[in-house]
């Protein structure tokens, strides 16, 4: 039966990789994965998670299960570190789930069981893995309108013209900072009126949030989710721990659902019943070291301190890259690379020229001129803007 099967389309970003592993020139750079690369190029265990891990070497007597839903006290730890001290305990239900990947899409199926007939709004463009998910599960969505291509900003009006058209029990899937692929976000202002219009229509935010303090900070960059959870009555927040804590492979993510306190048990054992018929429990080694860093207070001061260094070595990328690039061109054309916040920008420029700059440079960027900004260092920013203007972008 195996001969019925066609090769699915291949993921854009994945693929990427792939042939970039695959290209022999010595000075070829990798833009396209969302990996953080330190100056040396190596993507590093950040320092206390190697910490924790010798902890728990040490400490750790057993493998058996745990909780089928993820340990309590790494629920509690993230929705903090997500919310803020303080959150609403008793409106939060949480999944321990792989990845963010996992958590998007735990998200998305908890909001199906919800709700049938939901359509979920999309951005456009977005992290082209949440359209495979949706249409690979049959889920109904809808796009909406969110970068001005021409400006490289958020095109807040014609966002807002479509979120108009919302439905009651609809979701609305936001990226909470460092919007993946543009780089562009929404205000805290633009945040406030969001969530205006989707308490006017009942609709529900689901918000991504893989780069939290990758932007402007960890408590800034949850500014925007923070708002919305404070206002709407539901919310869901799929939160990755793949970038900011660096434990990519490790596969940790947590779901959070915010709704009535009365039924927060119901919601809490559909999402343990979730991870059970697809996975049965998540993986437990990246969930648990991220508790140990967020509970202990000198290992939480060692992984915020190298988290700033991290953010504050892309923004000094993003810097020089507009810097060069206003020299070469003579013009501010791309001084939008120092205003986007996150791993990203999106450049603008044609499929052409991206696959000019592979052939001609070995520089490796998503075919829709997505650029990670942190797969960059001093001595590639140069040869990247020259590219970029040899390109004709
Ligand atoms: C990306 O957008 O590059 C990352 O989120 C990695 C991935 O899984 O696609």
């Amino acid at each position: 039966m195996f001969n019925t099967l066609k090769a699915p389309a291949p993921d854009k970003i994945l693929a990427l990789m792939g042939m970039y592993r695959a290209d022999p020139r010595p000075e070829k750079v990798d833009l396209g994965v969302g990996v953080y690369k330190d100056a040396t190029g190596l993507t590093p265990v950040m320092r206390a998670i190697k910490s924790a891990e010798k902890q728990l070497w040490d400490a750790e007597t057993t493998k058996t299960y745990t909780a089928l839903a993820g340990e309590p006290a790494f629920h509690a730890a993230m929705a903090e570190l997500v919310l803020g001290a303080g959150y609403p305990a008793d409106r939060t239900a949480a999944l321990q789930t792989v990845g963010g990947t996992g958590a998007c899409r735990m998200g998305f199926e908890l909001a199906r069981i919800a709700n049938p007939d939901t359509t979920i709004w999309v951005s456009d463009p977005t992290w082209p893995n949440h359209l495979s998910i949706l249409n690979f599960m049959g889920q109904a969505w809808k796009p909406y309108r969110y970068f001005d291509s021409a400006a490289r900003t958020v095109d807040f009006e014609a966002m807002m013209a479509d979120l108009a058209g919302v439905k009651a029990g609809d979701v609305v899937l936001l990226h909470g900072c460092c919007h993946n692929p543009t780089g562009a976000n929404l205000t805290l202002e633009q945040w406030g009126k969001v969530a205006d219009l989707l308490e006017a229509k009942g609709a529900m935010p689901m918000i991504d949030l893989a780069y939290q303090g990758f932007g402007d900070g960890l408590e800034e960059d949850a500014a925007g989710t923070r708002l919305i959870a404070s206002r709407l009555p539901e919310v869901m927040i799929a939160a990755s721990c793949s970038k900011n804590f660096g434990i990519y492979r490790e596969r940790t993510g947590c779901l959070l659902v915010l709704g009535d306190a009365a039924n927060r048990e119901t919601t809490q054992s559909n999402l343990a019943f979730l991870n059970r018929q697809t996975y049965s429990f998540a993986p437990d080694h990246g969930a648990r070291l991220v508790t140990m860093v967020l509970t202990d207070p000198a290992l939480k001061a060692e992984w915020m301190a190298e988290l700033e260094e991290v953010r504050n070595g892309m923004l000094g990328l993003r810097e020089q890259l507009a810097a060069e690039l206003r020299q070469l061109t003579n013009s501010d054309r791309f001084d939008f690379i120092a205003q986007h916040r996150g791993m990203f920008s999106r450049l603008g420029a044609t499929p052409e020229a991206v696959e000019k700059m592979r052939v001609d440079n070995a520089i490796y960027m998503v075919g829709d001129s997505r650029l990670n900004i942190a797969g960059l260092n001093t001595k590639t920013v140069p040869l990247l803007a020259r590219a970029i203007v040899a390109a004709g972008v």
